[in-house]
């Protein structure tokens, strides 16, 4: 399948310790309905991690719920052992203010969010955001505090045209002197072929494995203290895929969409990551 297009098959069956942080997160974009299946999910969540993180502490999860529902999920869990994620940040670094429809950073901060989630193909596609627009949010988040996932992922024609390594390497070319001022404790990146996103294809292990290393190289030349940074990668993760990607050596953790929206498939997912690092 898309696969086939780039004939690129390297997977590493055997992944070494490199002491990296491993990822589960889960991005729930507008769903679910009602502010109390937010809350179960976010249960049903947090019970699936709980049996995992005693045994595997280096595997962490995170839950990006919509911002309607971000408080009462923070409210509901408590002191949380799962991260908390913002799908989306204003592009300023006012606090406060006449921003009709914005959540600052000092908000979401302020609410107990952790992360935010920037340059997720649906905020590049659907609303128009460009570099610069990500930029803004990039450093509005780092000023108050938050980490930031860094989406990045070729279209399907960009990648069958041979330019998916370009299209990526660009995307994070845009953003290369925020990420020279960044730690690894505050960046992390996934990679999310937009074809695999919601189509239940999935990019094969070996070539995210592969984008993953050119992401890799490319930082460890460029911004060589984020050589060691996590990369996700998001595409159609199941609980059926989730092992054959956690194998792969440069394969940090994923962004899952569809799949978070149930614990009984985001569960699997959470364990197939934790256990690969033994
Ligand atoms: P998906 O979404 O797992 O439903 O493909 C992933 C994402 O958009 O982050």
């Amino acid at each position: 399948m898309m696969s086939d297009l780039l004939n690129l098959s390297q997977i590493s069956p055997v992944k070494p310790l490199l002491g990296r942080t491993r990822w589960v997160m889960g991005n729930w974009k507008m769903n679910p309905l009602t502010v109390q299946d937010a809350v179960m999910l976010a249960q049903g969540c947090q019970q699936r991690y709980a049996q995992c993180v005693e045994t595997y502490p280096q595997c962490r999860v995170g839950i990006a719920p919509g911002p309607l529902h971000l408080v009462s999920v923070a409210q509901a869990l408590g002191h949380l052992p799962m991260d908390l994620i913002a799908q989306d940040v204003a592009c300023h670094s006012m606090a406060t203010g006449a921003f009709t429809g914005d959540i600052s950073a000092p908000q979401l901060h302020a609410a107990g969010v952790r992360w935010v989630l920037v340059g997720h193909s649906e905020r590049r596609l659907v609303h128009g955001e460009h570099s610069s627009v990500l930029e803004a949010k990039l450093q509005a988040a780092i000023r108050a505090g938050l980490g930031v996932i860094l989406c990045v992922g070729e279209q399907l024609h960009e990648r069958e045209n041979g330019q998916a390594q370009v299209v990526v390497l660009a995307q994070l070319a845009a953003h290369l002197s925020s990420l020279q001022a960044l730690s690894t404790a505050q960046v992390l990146i996934a990679y999310e072929p937009v074809w695999a996103i919601g189509t239940g294809e999935t990019a094969s292990p070996g070539d995210a494995n592969v984008m993953h290393g050119i992401i890799r190289d490319y930082l460890t030349v460029q911004v060589p203290h984020l050589s060691q940074v996590s990369i996700l990668y998001g595409g159609s993760v199941k609980a059926d895929n989730a092992a054959a990607l956690a194998a792969c050596t440069d394969i940090d953790g994923v962004l899952v969409g569809g799949a978070a929206l149930e614990s009984g498939t985001f569960g699997p997912i959470i364990e197939a990551f934790a256990t690969a690092m033994v």
